[in-house]
């Protein structure tokens, strides 16, 4: 048996429920996994209202840290008693034990806790494939500005120092002063409130008119349009997220007006479509997270049985950096 928050339907954070659910042995290509800590993810809300649609009932969670308990038929690189760490489809991580695919599950080094395990993979994987595989044209070189939305937040502390690392000066928005210093703490070159500034205005004045070659939008709705004004000539607009709702309908035209601009529209899981490409990704980052270039700043830990809490907060905007769900 496993203790797991299901909904039944979608709704608010009031429909995440503690459960007891079966949990039964891996089949071909899967693997049982004890988990140890539980990491929250902005996709979990979007699952939780519907906004991305599920079968119902729903165990959600996408990321966790925890032990092989047991390994099923044709699986090469886990064995019993490995400590792992994954980002991974179908949902189910908000649970103390599940059968999963194996393909996504990832050897975690001796040198990185549980907790930093769970927190770091999904959105960890997440900064990487977009500071060095959504490029422009020209690709990224150091000393190139880029713009980073909500820079506070899970994916975005981490996409600040690894963007230090990477020698790319990046432009962090965050919605409050103290969340704009922590993003400059952590590698952000420039800061701004786009609560109270206007961000298009300054990420002209910073970059003395001419524009950053990429902008990085999680935000989505809110941050959209302005965003494109950021962009230079040929620059990339790289949506990845919709903290804010949706991307609203846009004209291509208005691309060729703002100079020929380029739309992506990114997805971890399609990175991660093979286990060879996880596996490089999930590498990538526990070398600058051992390297110390890159610290998983984990500022909030709710029980598992606070779960409804912890929506509460990541959507009021209280959190910053990572957050895990804790089993005690
Ligand atoms: N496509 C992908 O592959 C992928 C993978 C991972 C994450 N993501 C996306 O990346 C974003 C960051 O994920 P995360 O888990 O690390 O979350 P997070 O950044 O820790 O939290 C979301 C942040 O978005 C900002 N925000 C702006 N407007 C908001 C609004 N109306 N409501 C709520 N938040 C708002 C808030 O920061 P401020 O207060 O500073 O504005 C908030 O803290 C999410 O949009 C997520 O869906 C996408």
């Amino acid at each position: 048996m496993s203790l797991a928050i299901q909904i039944r339907q979608n709704g608010g954070p009031e429909e995440m429920q503690l459960v007891d659910i079966q949990v039964g042995d891996p089949g071909p290509g899967e693997v049982r996994i004890s988990h140890r800590a539980i990491g929250l993810n902005f996709i979990d809300v979007y699952q939780r209202t519907g906004l991305y649609p599920s079968a119902m009932p729903l165990t959600l969670g996408m990321e966790a840290s925890g032990v092989v308990e047991a390994v099923g038929e044709g699986v090469a690189h886990l064995r019993v008693g490995d400590r792992v760490a994954y980002a991974s489809n179908p949902p189910g991580s908000y649970s103390t034990e599940r059968v999963m695919p194996a393909r996504c599950v990832c050897r975690l080094p001796d040198a990185i806790s549980f907790e930093t395990g769970a927190a770091m993979m999904l959105k960890g994987m997440t900064a990487q494939y977009l500071l060095k595989k959504t490029l422009p044209v020209e690709g990224l070189h150091r000393g190139d500005a880029v713009l980073f939305h909500a820079a506070a937040g899970g994916v975005g502390l981490i996409a600040c120092q690894w963007a230090r690392a990477l020698g790319l000066e990046l432009i962090a928005t965050a919605g409050s002063d103290a969340k704009c210093q922590l993003a400059l703490a952590n590698g952000a070159a420039h800061a701004i409130n786009y609560r109270t500034e206007d961000f298009a205005a300054r990420v002209k004045e910073i970059t003395g008119g001419k524009g950053v070659k990429v902008v990085y939008d999680s935000v989505g709705k809110d941050t959209w349009e302005k965003s494109l004004d950021c962009l230079r000539p040929f620059g990339l607009m790289a949506s990845f997220g919709n903290a804010s709702g949706p991307v609203p309908p846009f004209a291509p035209a208005s691309l060729g007006a703002r100079g020929g601009l380029y739309v992506t529209r990114q997805t971890l899981f399609v990175h991660m479509a093979t286990r060879e490409a996880t596996q490089a990704m999930a590498d990538d980052l526990f070398a600058v997270v051992e390297s110390g270039q890159v610290k998983i700043h984990i500022d909030q830990r709710y029980p598992l049985r606070e779960v409804q809490q912890a929506h509460r907060d990541l959507e009021a905007r209280k959190t910053t950096g990572c957050t895990i769900l804790t089993l005690d």
